[in-house]
């Protein structure tokens, strides 16, 4: 019979998310719910691998709801992912008494929660957070949606000077393998032309496409370029290439880089990483692990770690039809 759970540990890992201490408080408040203890782990599996652990109460989560980043802090740990540095991190665990780990992160997050779990038989549950919103089981994840918030803010404000100077602005988002952030919040400004990795738009039609839109009366322009696009080399590169193949536009660049992983959750992070907080010690209870806590269809779900982490992302076709047809 598994080990009756009486100490979670919580850690988070890998890139921020606005929203992430959300989820700490929904899952520290749970555990005082259920009468379990709860234990921060400092910078993800690093804190692990070096027994950086502080117990938690309902106190100690006050105040959070609103604040982004995690105030656990975050890593992404090298040593997590050898055998040996697993082993370190339970031996930690153990020693602890901590009976089960809800870890807050994205698919290199529950990679390390797979192996650790196999191979110490270990029960662990994982929620979903990043800002990419690129895991494989569940329809949101944790800081997706104040990042959408932060970068259309951002085009609005660049719009503003691109339409004073009849410039081509092409403003680079985040993802490094996925589009998403590009493609919803490139509707959500009103952008011209969104590139994406899923769907290599190449350099002709894209020329094309800034021919149409010229010739159908636009004087400036917005392009959203998702980091991982494999359009060009870099956004820099893009922006040679149409200043060299076109005449008539100045182009300018704009990198929105990190500003989008900070900042206050909005409501709907924080709406969302309470409900898989609190639905992620419910798994617990249930005794389910190895799994993560996802929405699909506005319904709680939970997916193997296996799972979560498969495959390439699944861009939303119909988000494309929507962005082709609304940029004209
Ligand atoms: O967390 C995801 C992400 O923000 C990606 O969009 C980006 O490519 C990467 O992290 C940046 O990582 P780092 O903060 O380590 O530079």
């Amino acid at each position: 019979m598994a080990k009756a759970i009486k100490k979670v540990g919580i850690l988070t890992s890998g890139g921020d998310s606005p929203g992430m201490n959300a989820a700490i408080r929904a899952v520290v408040r749970s555990c005082v719910y259920h009468g379990f203890e709860s234990v921060g782990i400092y910078r993800g599996y690093e804190g692990l691998i070096e027994g950086d652990f502080e117990p938690l109460n309902a106190r100690s989560v006050k105040n959070l709801i609103s604040r982004g980043g995690t105030f656990l802090k975050s890593a992404r740990s090298e040593e997590f992912r050898t055998e040996e540095g697993r082993l370190t991190a339970y031996n930690h665990l153990a020693k602890a008494n901590i009976d089960a780990l809800i870890v807050i992160g994205g698919d290199g997050t529950f990679r390390g929660a797979l192996a650790l779990g196999k191979e110490h038989k270990f029960p662990i549950i994982g929620i979903p957070g990043t800002i990419d919103n690129d895991i494989n089981g569940t329809d949101f994840t944790i800081g997706y949606d104040t990042a959408l918030n932060t970068v259309v803010e951002a085009i609005d404000k660049i719009r503003d000077t691109a339409h004073s100077h009849n410039r081509l602005f092409l403003v680079e988002v985040m993802g490094r393998d996925a589009g998403d952030i590009a493609l919803s919040a490139g509707i959500g400004a009103g952008a011209e032309i969104i590139l994406i990795p899923e769907q290599n738009l190449g350099k002709e039609r894209l020329i094309e496409s800034l021919r149409r839109s010229k010739k159908s009366g636009k004087t400036s322009s917005i392009i959203v370029v998702s980091e991982g696009d494999k359009v060009g080399k870099n956004i820099y590169q893009i922006a040679d290439y149409i200043e060299n193949t076109l005449t008539g536009y100045e182009v300018r660049v704009t990198v929105l880089g990190h500003v989008q992983r900070g900042g206050s959750p909005s409501c709907r992070d924080r709406v969302f990483a309470s409900r898989l907080g609190v639905n992620a010690i419910d798994a617990l209870l249930r005794g389910e692990y190895g799994v993560m806590i996802g929405v699909q269809d506005s319904k709680i779900i939970s997916v193997p770690f296996s799972e979560a982490i498969k495959g390439e992302n699944k861009i939303d076709k119909e988000l494309i039809r929507v962005a082709d047809i609304t940029s004209i």
